[in-house]
């Protein structure tokens, strides 16, 4: 669904309903009978007006990962009760980034489940990077990652299950098994990439073929990047050129195994992985393939020389740490930030509209927790004690067990309440979650 004359209008309807997915029957949670939900396209400055229907038997509401709202906008505490609907109207600030986003539940204490069920759709923001001539001549496709399990979909997994973070063993990419996307006569494809999963980390590699990054969550980077491979932690983009004349036939979009914590988390529980319900092994899987039709392809477009450059942020004003830690295998009890489980009713940390600051989070556990911050972008500055050689906008950072990440943020704006969670989806229900007061 894209803008017209500024205003982009639509509803949504959340609804439990069988389809078959990846060529199985399946129980899902979809949003108008689409899993993922439609594509929302808007340019900065226009105006969204979203109808939120629920006919879920559960409370739902909408949180619009990625976009720089106000927080009473975009406010994660609304109930849209079942058989309710309510009628988010807002304005994208007219100088915000061209960015890929998404949308999706965020009923504390159901998170998981509804995204896990199917529930989200993605989001594009025209803006800067769309008037780059190069891109403009690229193709364009999206891909939203999701794994759904056929035979439990949308039932509940194990305690430990859940304590891992619920996985299933079918990938799809924007609802398909393994879709076929052609590469463009002109060689030059855009490619985004959203990670959707309710706790699954994705450690991509495009085979036998170049590709660049050209932007992180929250907007472009300065130059195209080469990757070898690209680590897409729940909640995290990317927009990536793939870009170069190979010879004819298949290149596989794969995500490759990726640990995240299990093996030291089995050996400290003394569990064999297979009697967790909820917990899949990780394999190598084929996402996507990117097919060259024989015999018609001209000399590829160069890349774009710049993007859009990435300012530094300034030193900061003031300097916090956040210790992310959880009781699994452990003598505590549920998922923490700085000692304490989510409290809806207390503020966790208070920061001033303009000021910056260095959050230093450290990681005590020893399986991975992606950290998101609402409302404002950030800059990761440093990881383990050595400084990030890449400069980007991010909303999400991935974490491995016992790593410590320091992010700068400006809080620029809006004021209001908004909130810091992990976003493996189980953990943020069970506690990883803070709210952050701005005034
Ligand atoms: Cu995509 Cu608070 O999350
Ligand atoms: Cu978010
Ligand atoms: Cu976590």
């Amino acid at each position: 669904v894209s803008s017209q004359d500024g205003l982009l209008e639509l509803s949504l309807t959340a609804q439990a309903e069988r389809q078959t997915l990846a060529g199985q029957r399946s129980r899902v949670l979809a949003y108008n009978g689409q899993v993922p939900g439609p594509l929302l396209e808007a340019r900065a400055g226009d105006t969204v007006r979203l109808t939120l229907i629920n006919q879920l038997e559960t409370p739902t509401n909408l949180h619009y990962h990625g976009l720089h709202l106000s927080p009473e906008t975009d406010n994660v505490f609304r109930e849209v009760a079942p058989g309710e609907r309510y009628t988010y109207e807002f304005q994208i600030p007219s100088n915000h980034p061209a960015v890929t986003a998404w949308y999706h539940p965020h009923y504390h204490l159901d998170v998981a489940r509804q995204v896990f069920g199917g529930l989200a759709g993605p989001i594009i923001i025209r803006g800067d990077l769309d008037e780059i001539p190069e891109l403009q001549q690229a193709d364009e496709t999206l891909l939203l990652l999701q794994d759904f399990e056929p035979t439990r979909q949308p039932a509940e997994p194990s305690s430990l299950g859940k304590k891992w973070g619920r996985e299933g063993s079918s990938l799809l990419a924007s609802g398909q098994h393994n879709p076929v996307i052609t590469m463009p006569q002109n060689g030059l494809l855009r490619l985004r990439l959203i990670n959707a999963s309710a706790s699954r980390i994705y450690q991509l590699q495009l085979q036998n073929h170049p590709w660049f990054l050209i932007a992180t969550d929250r907007g472009a980077i300065s130059a195209p990047t080469p990757l070898e491979t690209l680590r897409l932690s729940p909640g995290e983009r990317a927009d990536l050129l793939i870009a170069g004349q190979q010879a004819p036939g298949d290149y596989r979009l794969i995500s490759l195994p990726y640990d995240r914590g299990m093996s030291d988390m089995v050996s400290s529980l003394g569990t064999a992985v297979e009697q967790m319900s909820g917990v899949v092994q990780p394999v190598e899987t084929t996402l996507a393939t990117l097919r060259y039709q024989s015999g018609t392809y001209a000399e590829p477009l160069p890349l774009p020389q710049k993007l859009i450059s990435v300012e530094p942020l300034p030193a900061p004003d003031h300097t916090r740490e956040f210790v992310l830690n959880h009781g699994i295998g452990g003598g505590m009890n549920g998922f923490i930030i700085n000692g304490k489980s989510f409290d809806m009713n207390r503020v966790d940390t208070k920061v001033k509209l303009n000021q910056v600051e260095d959050w230093q989070i450290v990681n005590q556990a020893s399986i991975d927790h992606p950290f998101h911050l609402h409302t404002n972008r950030f800059q990761v500055i440093e990881r383990n004690g050595q400084p990030e050689t890449l400069l980007s906008w991010k909303d999400t950072v991935s974490i491995k067990g016992y790593e410590t990440v320091t992010i700068r943020v400006r809080f620029e704006d809006f004021v209001g309440r908004t909130v810091y969670h992990c976003h493996i989806l189980d953990h943020e229900d069970q506690g990883m979650m803070g709210i952050l007061e701005i005034s």
